[in-house]
């Protein structure tokens, strides 16, 4: 879910989720306050810089300011934090681990929607039940991809684009 639909909806989703067993990830976009019982509910949140910042209140502009806003939202309690760091990459904190996965190396045009590919990818992995890592991986993927295509919507790579990808990028 994201935040362009209504709080008492996402709330009413992420409530159900837990319920059914069901994995939510939540894109905190376009930023604004997330009620404190709505974090216990979530088990992925995917801020970008800006609104990690402001969720946090302190600047995040790197891997080092990402970590300790996650720490942050992980007392708040989600569980898996993943800042997305634009073209620099992504750092992904879980209960027990921070990794940092860089950017793939692209000419991008436009970077509009690469957060959504990279969330669309994400969950799409995640359901196919590959790794986290393998996730952000994919993820990372296709929010390069998108950031080579002009817009939102026609940006967003299809299967094939995005098998070719990861195959000349060396990655299964
Ligand atoms: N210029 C780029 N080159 C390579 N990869 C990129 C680039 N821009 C974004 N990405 C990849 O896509 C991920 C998500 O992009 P970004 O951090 O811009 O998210 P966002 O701000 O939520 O985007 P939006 O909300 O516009 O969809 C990045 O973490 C990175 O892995
Ligand atoms: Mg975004």
């Amino acid at each position: 879910m994201q935040l362009e639909i209504p709080l008492p909806a996402v709330q009413l989703a992420a409530v159900n989720a837990k319920k059914a067993g069901v994995p939510v990830i939540l894109d905190p976009a376009p930023v604004r306050d997330i009620p404190s019982e709505l974090y216990p509910l979530l088990d992925i949140i995917t801020p970008n810089q800006l609104e990690a910042s402001q969720l946090v209140g302190f600047a995040v502009d790197g891997i080092e300011t990402a970590q300790q806003a996650s720490a942050v939202l992980q007392q708040r309690g989600v569980s898996t934090v993943i800042v997305k760091l634009g073209d620099r990459g992504v750092c992904c904190t879980t209960a027990s681990e921070t990794f940092f996965v860089p950017a793939f190396s692209v000419q991008a045009v436009d970077t509009v929607a690469a957060g959504d590919a990279f969330n669309g990818s994400l969950a799409v992995a995640l359901a196919g039940g590959q790794s986290l890592r393998q996730a952000v991986l994919w993820g990372a993927a296709a929010g390069a991809l998108a950031a080579t295509k002009a817009g939102a919507q026609p940006s967003m790579p299809n299967q094939e684009t995005f098998t070719k990808f990861l195959k000349e990028r060396g990655i299964r």
